[in-house]
C-alpha cells in the first residue's frame, strides 16, 4: 500500500538524544532482517548507500552479531540521525555515516573497496535514475568477489506494475518529476549485467515491495 512505502516527507518522530524513527521502518525492518538470514547476508562488512535515519544498520546490528555496517547519505539531517543511532548503539559496529552521493563514481573513503554488502533500502525511486545507475556501477567497483548488493523497494516488472505502486509512483513524479518506481527486469537488471553482477534472488515482500539480491561473482 502506498502508505507503507517511506518517502523523504514522511513524517518521523526525533528522540531527544537525535534518533529519527520512520514508520515504514518498525514495519519492515523484520522482513528485511528474515532475507538477510535466509541469503546469507548477516555476517562481514556492509556499506549502507542512503542510510536515512539509521535505524535499518541499528537493527541490523543488533541482530546479527558478526555484522559490521558503515552508514552513508547525501543528505545532512539523514547523517545527524546516523550519528545519533551510532552513538547510541551498544556496540562498536556501526561506523561512517560517509557523505556519498550515488550518482558518483566517487565514494570517497568507501573507494577503499572490499566490502561483503552494499545495501539500498527505498533511493532507488526516489533519486534521480542517475543514483540507481550510479549505485549499481559502484557495486560492481567496491564489492569483494562473492560480495552482494541487497535492494529493497517497490518495483515494475517487466512492464507490469501492482495498482498501488503504480498510484505511488505518481505521486512521486508529482512531488519530483525525476522520481519514480522503477521496472526491474527492464532498468535494473540491464545495469546489473553492466556491472558485471549476477541475480542471486527475487523475495517478495509486504506492501509490493521485493527484496532483490546480486552477487558478484
Ligand atoms: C525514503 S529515504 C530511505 C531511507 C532508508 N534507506 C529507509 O529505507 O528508511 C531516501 C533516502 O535516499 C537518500 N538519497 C537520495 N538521493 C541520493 C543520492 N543521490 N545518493 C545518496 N543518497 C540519496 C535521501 O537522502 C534519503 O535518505
Amino acid at each position: 500500500m502506498a502508505e507503507d512505502k517511506p518517502v523523504a516527507l514522511e513524517p518521523r518522530n526525533e528522540a531527544a538524544d537525535g534518533r529519527r524513527y520512520s514508520p515504514s521502518t518498525a514495519r519492515n525492518r523484520e522482513p528485511i532482517r528474515d532475507v538477510f538470514a535466509a541469503q546469507g547476508l548477516g555476517t562481514g562488512r556492509a556499506l549502507e548507500i542512503a542510510s536515512g535515519t539509521g535505524e535499518h544498520g541499528a537493527f541490523l546490528t543488533e541482530q546479527f552479531p558478526e555484522l559490521r555496517w558503515t552508514y552513508s547519505d547525501i543528505d545532512a539531517d539523514g547523517r545527524a540521525s546516523q550519528s545519533a543511532w551510532k552513538a547510541a548503539a551498544g556496540h562498536d559496529r556501526l561506523s561512517g555515516p560517509l557523505v556519498i552521493d550515488a550518482s558518483s563514481d566517487d565514494w570517497g573513503n568507501a573507494e577503499a573497496g572490499g566490502w561483503d554488502l552494499i545495501v539500498s533500502m527505498n533511493m532507488v525511486h526516489i533519486s534521480p535514475f542517475a543514483a540507481t545507475e550510479g549505485l549499481l556501477r559502484g557495486a560492481g567497483r567496491l564489492l569483494a568477489p562473492g560480495g552482494h548488493l541487497l535492494l529493497y523497494g517497490p518495483y515494475a516488472r517487466n512492464g507490469e506494475i501492482a495498482p498501488s505502486n503504480a498510484a505511488f509512483s505518481e505521486s512521486l513524479k508529482s512531488r519530483d518529476a525525476a522520481w519514480g518506481v522503477r521496472d526491474l527486469d527492464l532498468e535494473l537488471f540491464p545495469l546489473a549485467s553492466r556491472a558485471g553482477l549476477q541475480l542471486q534472488a527475487v523475495t517478495e515482500m509486504p506492501a509490493n515491495n521485493l527484496s532483490v539480491v546480486f552477487r558478484r561473482p
